[in-house]
């Protein structure tokens, strides 16, 4: 059975992951995640009683714990979703983002490394390092640019993108110098269930349930490719098997759209879910808000290396993800009202200026 130490799998990428190995690849998975605001741990409820999973409560920034996983789990690979990852975030306090995406990502590639000098012949061969980025490495596109490929330089604007850029470029080091059997992929725009809502997508369906007002930056016209989170854990899964070592790959959707579109796409689905909301057209709700500083303005991404080499193809579209994903937080109502939390909260206030009042 293949052993696989996630990072960051109680957060949304990382914990759909994690479910994919456990139900339907069968690899043996310890899950390292320190648990900020982002995660949680009703998002593996479903594990609690697999004797083939265990969460590790803490930081990639911790190397006795690294050293400690490594030595007692023995993985043949490591898949490094951990990061802080929301750009508003970034813009706001960007400290957090330079500890963990940075400086995490360099302790945890630095105890893998020890750990993979170690070991036999055969497991050194067999060894993977995947680390888990974004597109918006490389930075804003304009209207007929065409899409990034795994070889546009890199241009990061927020800070977020400015650490995941950091930490991809360590990955690259440590194959070219060290060896060490990386992998790295460019992923565009997650959607579906679990993702906090502190992203536009699950922001927008449950301020729409709610009646309250449906935050679009700017005039709505930036652009994003998006993908069902699914079809991304698919794709790393995948490139964890085939891909060739010391490869990036991109992995999209090709399928952009507008912001103000995907809200009025949202608020369509809602009317048709519930004829008779008081809140319907929820439309109506829609309310233009100052625009994000260095807001890129379009992302989409070329992902025919991966669908040339390795043969992977998206399972949904973006009609039947978006349904998928409206109905999965109508069903989780619990998963939704423990995400309420203070921290929620006083993020909703500080970014959109809402009182308790409001809510
Ligand atoms: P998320 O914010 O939902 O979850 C991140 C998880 O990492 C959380 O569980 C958190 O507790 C954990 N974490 C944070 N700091 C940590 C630390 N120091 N040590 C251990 N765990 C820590 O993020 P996500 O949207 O699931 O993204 C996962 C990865 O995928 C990130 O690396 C992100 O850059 C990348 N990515 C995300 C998207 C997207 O659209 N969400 C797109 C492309 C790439
Ligand atoms: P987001 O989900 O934060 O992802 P990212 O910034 O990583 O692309 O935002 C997606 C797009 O939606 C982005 O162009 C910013 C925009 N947006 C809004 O218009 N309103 C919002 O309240 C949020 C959170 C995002």
């Amino acid at each position: 059975m293949k052993r696989i130490l996630v990072t960051g799998g109680a957060g949304f990428i990382g914990s759909n992951f994690v479910l994919m190995q456990r139900k339907d690849k069968g690899a043996e998975v310890a899950n390292l995640d320190c648990l900020t605001y982002a995660s949680n741990l009703k998002n593996l409820e479903s594990l609690a009683d697999d004797p083939h999973y265990r969460l590790i409560t803490g930081s990639i920034t911790d190397r006795a714990l690294l050293r400690s996983i490594f030595d007692e789990f023995h993985p043949g690979a490591v898949v490094n979703f951990a990061a802080e990852t929301h750009v508003d975030r970034s813009i706001d306090s960007p400290g957090t983002f330079i500890q963990t995406n940075v400086v995490g990502t360099f302790h945890l590639l630095e105890e893998a490394r020890l750990y993979w000098g170690q070991l036999g012949a055969d497991e050194r061969r067999d060894f993977r390092f995947l680390h888990v980025s974004t597109d918006e490495v490389y930075g804003t596109l304009g209207p007929t640019d065409p899409p990034f490929t795994e070889t546009t330089p890199f241009a990061p604007n927020s800070p977020y993108a400015a650490s995941k850029a950091s930490s991809d470029h360590l990955v690259r080091a440590y194959n070219h110098t060290y060896g060490l059997p990386t992998l790295t992929t460019n992923c565009s725009n997650n959607y579906g269930p679990r993702q906090f809502p502190e992203k536009l997508i699950p922001l927008i369906i449950l301020n729409a349930l709610e009646g309250k007002p449906l935050p679009v930056y700017g005039d709505g016209s930036n652009i994003r490719d998006w993908l069902y989170v699914e079809d991304h854990c698919e794709a790393v899964s995948l490139v964890l098997e085939k891909g060739q070592v010391g490869e990036t790959y991109n992995i999209g959707g090709r399928c952009e759209k507008a912001n103000i579109d995907i809200v009025k796409t949202l608020c369509e689905c809602l009317d048709q879910i519930f004829p008779d909301s008081p809140n319907k057209p929820h439309s109506g709700l829609i309310t233009f808000v100052k625009d994000r500083p260095g807001h890129d303005w379009r992302y989409a991404i070329d992902c025919s290396k991966i669908e040339n080499e390795l043969g992977w193809r998206p399972g949904q579209t973006f009609e039947s993800g978006l349904r998928k994903t409206v109905e999965w937080y109508l069903q989780n109502s619990d998963w939704v009202d423990s995400i309420k939390s203070g921290e929620y909260f006083k993020w909703i206030e500080r970014q959109y200026g809402q009182s308790p009042a409001a809510r």
